[in-house]
């Protein structure tokens, strides 16, 4: 009996795998032919595969076509089929109707669930519908073998993937708008909140919008090369060729590929941002090719009309030349809604001309309008004749300038480039124009000039010496003084001196005991005023070779810099070569005499390290961008964390960060300043640093903040990475979570910790431009949104020449062996 039971079982089994497992691929589908879940339908050269397929995490089917040859992981869907009205079981269908329609049938009640619309009304004789090698679904008439005249076809309804050849804009003769839709998250095909569009109205150009309706970037008119805000695009490539058609029957943007050895792809991500892609086959991942929204200024009309966004400022906002704000005291606060105004407004006199702005991104064209074949002086005498015409340039600037493209009313988002933007041309009133009739006028108003400035030369010289001897009669009286000096006649500096011996007694005389720790620059203590105010006080190595003024310099800058999350500057001591500054105390100390001490550690929960993270990300972001003055660190890490009692991060030892101008984003030093563990590697080998080498450092600490150990000395007893390399390991294993301080163990979110452990990942990439800034790295951290993967991290290998026994062991919570190193010859 019950072998008969077994063989039955058995058969039964084979009989159940077979049909599972009996899959068809086919090359083509025919009328009335269906396939079904498992089956697939391949392109000629299997590049692409159509078929069934479930997403992460889901029990919702869709059918969808991917990249055969891609299978890391999870399939690279290009298209989804049933995007909105998902499958719930495996048993569906997908048929060609006789009539040339694409049916999803759900298999458990028959009911459709999606068709592919058939908007033309001819009469279908033999239909055949084909995956082409280029990822196009085609439904054709089999008579059609040149496929001239599709019925339907996929790339006309794209899903979120714009791919070489499809398309993107307006059929004229049909009405008909292609346009595609983001995911609503990386497991969720369904339409998402962001969509790609070929606006026609004025002058076409391409836009993103979050709905229907609010713009949030904007590729800007295609000027005859490239789109005009998209500035890599005029990189020679060898890979892709843009197109750019327009005319009576189209308009619409293509992109092809050059040589189709590679895979590319353009994806409107669900956060909104276009990104082009590049399948690299070496790591089997997709890289980040071109970000279309790479910084805030890529954001649609930051600075509000008449205003251009300049990423190397700060504010990163200003009016146009002859523009002003057009409400002042929002301006000041970089309220830039209402953007900026003629100081003389225009009346459209005879007398009004234009001027020539260069190096932009055009302005939105919603309200333009266009003419290809006329001149540049018809255009120019186009606009002067209309009043309300603002702008105009040439729409063509592909070999010679040609063309017409003017503009009415306001001219909102306009961003600056350094190099190589787009001319346009600004009406403006004849008090704007240094006309040639202002030559004659100077050679009179010169002697008047030279007269009154030799009168305010005199005034000055008069007014500097009486305030010098105001100056020195102050100085006198702080001999004798031991309370706290303000020096209200230099306005230059405006932060209260303090007299030395008011801090030699504050800190009992710079006492042994009072000492709270040694930093860069020199030795910290603790001070208590006279009115019971705690301080610290910074005194800076004598050996400091900064000079007075630089000093002084630094300490003007410190001062001005006010965020929660940054240490507060109180004061500043000169007194021949002592130099000191003194802070606002912090009772908690230093980040590190928690994470890094066994009982201590406890005391900070996840959440607290969590609101840690946070706060020290948006100081760092005050620092980087935010202030009008751009600080680079250059020395962040842990013991560089105080926290105040109720545990909030403070930045300090800012102080000794250089200032860096408006337009130097990165510079070359030959002094390096910073500590080993935390040195990108391109500041520590090179000397280059920029606000990438904080956003490496802000990794690494990150991450220490997470694992509660040091990334210098972190020692693995399976392999000889330091922390980083550990955690850039664990990751690709999709094991982090093992990286969490077993002392958090109780406490975690677990999907904060590993969000935070892959924005610490990204942060630490070898190449800077990997690198997110400051401002990402706060959105990363406070939304849901699909991360991009990290690259390989970049490390500083270091070369110890002495004492190599310090081992994970020795950590104690000294952080005397974790002195910054100050000077090191960096080139
Ligand atoms: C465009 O400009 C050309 C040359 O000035 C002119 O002949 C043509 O009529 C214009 N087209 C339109 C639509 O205005
Ligand atoms: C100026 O141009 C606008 C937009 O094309 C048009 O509506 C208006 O009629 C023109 N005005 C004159 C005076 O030509």
């Amino acid at each position: 009996m019950v072998p008969t039971k077994i063989k039955l079982l058995f058969a039964l089994h084979i009989l159940l795998c077979a049909s599972v497992t009996r899959a068809l691929s086919v090359n083509t589908l025919s009328a009335n032919q269906t396939i079904k879940h498992g089956d697939t339908i391949v392109s000629p050269k299997e590049t692409f595969e159509l078929g069934f397929f479930s997403t992460r995490n889901s029990t919702n089917y869709y059918v969808g076509i991917w990249y055969k040859k891609i299978s890391n992981r999870t399939k690279t869907v290009v298209w989804v089929a049933n995007r909105n009205t998902p499958l719930t079981n495996n048993f569906s269908k997908l048929t060609l109707t006789i009539h040339g329609v694409l049916v999803i049938r759900d298999g458990m009640n028959d009911k459709q669930v999606w068709s592919s619309s058939n908007s033309s009304t001819r009469s279908v004789r033999n239909p055949l519908g084909q995956l082409l090698d280029t990822g196009n679904f085609i439904i054709c008439e089999e008579a059609d073998a040149k496929q001239e005249n599709p019925i339907w076809q996929s790339f006309d309804y794209m899903t979120d993937t714009l791919l070489p050849g499809m398309k993107h804009g307006w059929n004229l003769v049909t009405g008909f708008q292609s346009h595609f839709t983001s995911w609503k998250s990386s497991d969720d095909p369904a339409a998402g909140e962001f969509s790609c569009w070929l606006d026609k109205k004025g002058f076409p150009q391409t836009i993103v919008t979050n709905g229907e309706e609010l713009v949030t970037f904007r590729a800007g008119p295609w000027n005859g090369l490239r789109f005009s805000g998209i500035q890599v695009m005029k990189l020679p490539n060898r890979l892709i060729r843009y197109d750019f058609v327009l005319n009576k029957k189209e308009i619409y943007y293509q992109y092809n590929l050059i040589s189709d050895s590679v895979y590319t792809r353009v994806v409107l991500q669900p956060s909104g941002i276009l990104e082009r892609l590049l399948w690299i086959d070496s790591t089997q991942e997709w890289d980040i090719y071109i970000q279309l929204e790479k910084d805030h200024c890529d954001h649609y009309n930051v600075c509000g009309p008449f205003a251009s966004c300049d990423i190397n400022n700060i504010p990163v906002c200003d009016c146009l030349k002859g523009f002003e704000p057009t409400s002042p005291e929002q301006w000041r606060v970089d309220d830039w809604s209402q953007g900026c105004r003629l100081t003389t407004p225009l009346n459209c006199g005879p007398k009004e001309g234009f001027k020539k702005y260069s190096n932009l991104k055009l302005p939105d064209t919603q309200w333009s309008w266009y003419n290809h074949s006329m001149t540049t002086k018809e255009c120019e005498r186009m606009c002067k004749s209309n009043c309300s015409c603002t702008a105009y340039t040439n729409s063509n600037i592909s070999g010679t300038e040609s063309g017409c493209l003017l503009w009415f009313g306001d001219l909102i988002d306009i961003r600056k480039f350094d190099e190589n933007g787009d001319s346009l041309f600004i009406r403006l009133p004849p008090s704007e124009l240094e006309s040639s009739s202002a030559g004659r006028r100077v050679r009179v108003i010169v002697p008047i000039a030279s007269v009154a400035l030799v009168l305010l030369v005199t005034l000055y010289l008069l007014y500097r010496s009486k305030r010098n001897k105001q100056k020195q009669e102050g100085t006198d009286g702080n001999k004798s003084g031991n309370d706290r000096e303000y020096d209200k006649g230099d306005k230059d500096l405006e932060l209260p001196l303090f007299g030395l011996p008011t801090l030699i007694k504050a800190t009992n005389n710079f006492s042994i005991t009072n000492k709270l720790g040694e930093g860069g620059f020199g030795p910290v203590y603790k001070g208590v005023l006279e009115d019971g105010q705690e301080i610290a006080v910074k005194r800076l190595a004598k050996t400091s070779n900064q000079g007075l003024p630089e000093f002084k310099n630094e300490v003007m800058l410190i001062s001005k810099l006010q965020h929660r999350n940054l240490v507060k500057l109180l004061g500043c001591c000169i007194k021949g070569s002592e130099k000191m500054l003194m802070y606002e105390y912090m009772p908690n100390k230093g980040l590190d005499t928690f994470i890094f001490d066994q009982t201590r550690s406890k005391l900070l929960d996840w959440s607290a390290r969590y609101r840690i993270i946070n706060g020290i990300a948006r100081g760092l972001l005050y620092l980087h961008q935010d202030s009008r003055l751009r600080i680079i660190h250059r020395d962040l890490k842990v013991s560089n964390i105080l926290l105040d009692s109720d545990m909030n991060p403070k930045i300090s030892d800012f102080g000794m960060a250089r200032s860096f101008g408006g337009n130097q984003i990165e510079e070359n030093t030959t002094r390096v300043v910073g500590t080993y563990g935390y040195m990108s590697p391109e500041y520590a080998l090179k000397g280059i640093f920029s606000i990438k080498s904080d956003v490496y450092s802000f990794g690494v600490l990150m991450l220490e903040l997470v694992c509660g150990e040091k990334n210098r000395g972190f020692v693995h007893k399976e392999h000889s990475n330091s922390l980083i390399g550990h955690a850039w390991v664990l990751h690709k294993e999709g094991r982090s979570h093992e990286l969490v301080a077993k002392c958090l163990s109780e406490s975690i979110n677990a999907s904060q910790v590993l969000r935070s452990i892959h924005v610490g990942l990204l942060c630490v990439q070898c190449r800077p431009e990997d690198r997110p800034a400051m401002t990402s790295v706060i959105l990363m951290l406070g939304s849901e949104n699909p991360l991009p993967s990290p690259q390989k991290p970049g490390f500083f290998i270091e070369i110890v020449t002495g004492d190599t026994s310090h081992s994970s062991s020795s950590y104690g919570n000294s952080s005397n062996n974790e002195l910054s190193i100050t000077v090191l010859n960096g080139r």
